[in-house]
């Protein structure tokens, strides 16, 4: 089994990525640590709370993680309204303030994701697989107060950018524009890290027939997906259109499916990467030389310039519908 840590703003693709996670048999998710992201920090450990409990995996503790982005919020008009504590934005459509569980009986374990993260794998055997799917608050803050970790990870596969997507602000994506300056730290560790941007989670935009399947399977999971997934779709049809209007990214969840079977990626590039956290129009974007611009750089991430659709698709079904939980 493949040891792996979650890293989530949960949010509701951030769920489905949890949900896939907990229910891969191949998977042994060692513990779930939430951040400030698609909302506060106490919004997004509640919803992972629920989700986690609603598979009845109570047994994987949930690490409640950093608040606030690293600096992003300390320029005045860099940032505003962070961190999201509600009451609903009205216009968002796509997220909601919580998944649509009841509320969770279970508690996050004590202390802070970030000193678990920096004790868990200094004291691993190097065999534990990174997957950040929010804000890179916690992972870039545990580089910074134990640096050392970064040769205890055997790999990242994260979310996050765009190549020539963004989703945020012309240039940014979400993830990244939280918080910058996290997003350069980890580019920068030297680490094995798989980039899953915006141009692969539009390129396997999954649709509303999958989730009509989805619910037929009759699954916890599988329904909770569906419902998950025409929520989001209702959201995105206006305010972020996909090539083929029936369909709707599940970003996170990619991700996983990305850990379980890299083909679902392709084609996957070394490049050389880094972030804007210049804070001006194009703060917190990605940049993939993909062109060898920078003749010395040395590639720092293997980014995914697109993906699977029918693969991804495939394996949504095969694990939350196959499990009968
Ligand atoms: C990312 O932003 C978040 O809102 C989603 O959960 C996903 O991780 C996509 O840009
Ligand atoms: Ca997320």
């Amino acid at each position: 089994m493949m040891k792996v840590i979650l890293d989530v703003d949960t949010g509701t693709d951030d769920a489905i990525a949890i949900m896939l996670a907990l229910l891969s048999p191949e998977l042994d998710v060692i513990g779930i640590c939430s951040v400030n992201g698609n909302r506060g920090i106490e919004f997004t450990t509640e919803n992972t709370l629920r989700v986690v409990e609603y598979l009845g995996a109570a047994q994987v503790p949930v690490h409640r993680g950093c608040v606030l982005p690293m600096v992003s919020t300390l320029s005045p008009g860099r940032r505003i309204n962070i961190p999201y504590t509600g009451p609903e934005d009205p216009e968002d459509n796509v997220h909601g303030d919580y998944v649509d569980l009841p509320p969770a009986t279970i508690k996050p374990a004590p202390g802070n994701a970030v000193s678990w993260l920096i004790d868990t794998l200094m004291e691993s055997e190097g065999d534990i697989t990174l997957v950040p799917v929010g804000p890179l608050t916690n992972i870039a803050m545990a580089l910074r107060a134990e640096p050392a970790i970064a040769e205890k990870i055997k790999q990242i596969v994260l979310m996050g950018g765009g190549c020539r997507e963004a989703n945020i602000t012309p240039s940014a994506e979400f993830n990244f524009w939280i918080d910058p300056e996290a997003a350069k730290i980890v580019f920068g560790s030297g680490c094995d890290i798989t980039v899953v941007p915006l141009d692969a989670t539009h390129a396997a935009a999954i649709s509303i027939e999958d989730a009509k399947e989805l619910r037929r399977m009759g699954t916890k999971a599988s329904v909770m997906t569906a419902d998950i997934i025409e929520h989001r779709w209702n959201g995105y049809k206006n305010w972020q259109p996909m090539d083929d209007i029936n369909t709707v990214p599940v970003h996170d969840a990619l991700a996983v499916c990305a850990v379980l079977n890299p083909q679902v990626l392709s084609p996957v590039v070394p490049v050389h990467a880094d972030i804007d956290i210049g804070g001006g129009a194009s703060d917190g974007q990605s940049i993939f030389d993909l062109d060898r611009r920078i003749k010395r750089a040395v590639p720092n991430v293997k980014v995914a310039l697109g993906a699977d659709r029918a693969l991804f698709s495939k394996m949504l079904k095969e694990i939350l519908g196959g499990n009968g939980s």
